[in-house]
């Protein structure tokens, strides 16, 4: 057990020290070929609006798109205005919260090429208080016509610098992949959440998540933190989890969620009904799993939920409680 640890722990020994708040001088060149320039990093412009999380991890299939969804529904119904925007091709969070594909809808598409204003693409959901800006398939197209734009992953940021200052929080759900998509989001968000399964490739990639985010510090964005790293489709009947649980705990610290995600097959059904699992199955154990996460989530910003300063009941503030009724009925 302990030379397997010892194992695992060396597959994150090639990523730099996570330092939460390191920021280098040195200016670089992003990997695969996308070039970051040599810009200086730019003044911060966004403490006049809600924080901004970008949701994160260039592996595929890890959760991104369900904690996106349901960590932004479950901060709604604790009464926050939150705005999630869907960057990825899939558009998974779009038909996840019922928006279907239409192409010639507007979407964040359209506001990356300068075709059209953040505002002018938000739509409510079905949930009081979450306001979806959808993706689009075209957002593939995005990352070969931007190619040649200057200001190609500053895109995002310009574009929620003119949104009203109108939501609590903003949420960015990223492709599975490192490409200018995902850089508009680094460049464009103050704090990211890294979804994992606790699993022997998720160590590998979190080298290379970890040298981008430095190189992105570095270059544009030199506030980026890690908020916290979740623990998704967790299965604690494993050895295997229970050890990378473990690695994770000695690398990330605090940074690592209490709260893990286990695998709930009410979460992998909701998106089918577009609605967040919370509204889907409200005694589900993903919605527990969920409302937990939230809690977590507040309590590390201390913001305290507007439900819970009003005297209502709240499930994420109870981070102990069972939820074993729906708390809102
Ligand atoms: N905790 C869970 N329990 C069971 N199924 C889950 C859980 N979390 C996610 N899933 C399912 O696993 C699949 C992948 O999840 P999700 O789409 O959230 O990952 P992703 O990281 O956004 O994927 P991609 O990289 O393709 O965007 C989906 O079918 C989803 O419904
Ligand atoms: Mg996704």
């Amino acid at each position: 057990m302990r030379e397997s640890k010892f194992f695992l722990y060396s597959l994150l020994l090639d990523a730099a020290p996570f330092t939460p708040k390191a920021v280098s001088t040195e200016t670089c060149s992003f990997p695969r070929g996308i070039s970051l320039g040599a810009g200086r990093p730019l003044p911060v412009l966004w403490n006049a609006m809600g924080k901004i999380v970008g949701i994160v991890n260039q592996k595929g299939g890890v959760g991104k798109t369900t904690t996106a969804i349901n960590l932004s529904a479950c901060l709604a119904l604790e009464g926050l205005k939150i705005l999630l925007i869907d960057c990825d091709p899939q558009a998974n969070a779009s038909s996840g919260l019922g928006v279907q594909r239409d192409e010639d809808r507007v979407s964040i598409y359209d506001v990356l090429i300068g075709e059209s204003a953040a505002e002018q693409a938000v739509l409510q959901t079905e949930v009081e208080g979450l306001w979806l800006l959808p993706g689009s398939k075209n957002l593939t197209g995005a990352n070969i016509e931007l190619a040649g734009a200057e200001d190609r992953t500053l895109r995002l940021r310009r574009a929620l610098e003119s949104l009203p200052n109108s939501y609590d929080l903003i949420f960015l759900d990223c492709p599975p992949a490192l490409d200018l998509l995902t850089l508009n989001v680094l460049c464009a968000a103050q704090t990211l959440i890294v979804p994992l399964q606790a699993e022997y490739f998720a160590l590998e990639g979190i080298s290379e998540l970890v040298s981008t985010l430095e190189r992105v510090r570095a270059a544009y964005n030199p506030e980026l933190t890690i908020e916290g790293v979740l623990l998704t489709m967790y299965d604690d009947r494993t050895n295997l989890a229970q050890q990378v649980t473990e690695t994770l705990r000695e690398y990330f610290r605090e940074i690592l969620y209490r709260t893990v995600i286990p695998r709930n097959v009410r979460l992998a059904e909701a998106p089918s009904h577009g609605k967040p699992v919370a509204i889907y199955d409200p005694r589900s154990r993903g919605t527990e799993a969920y409302f937990e996460m939230t809690g977590e989530f507040l309590a590390r910003n201390q913001i305290e939920s507007p439900r819970a300063s009003a005297g209502k009941a709240t499930a994420s503030t109870r981070l102990q409680a069972k939820v074993s009724f729906w708390p809102y009925a």
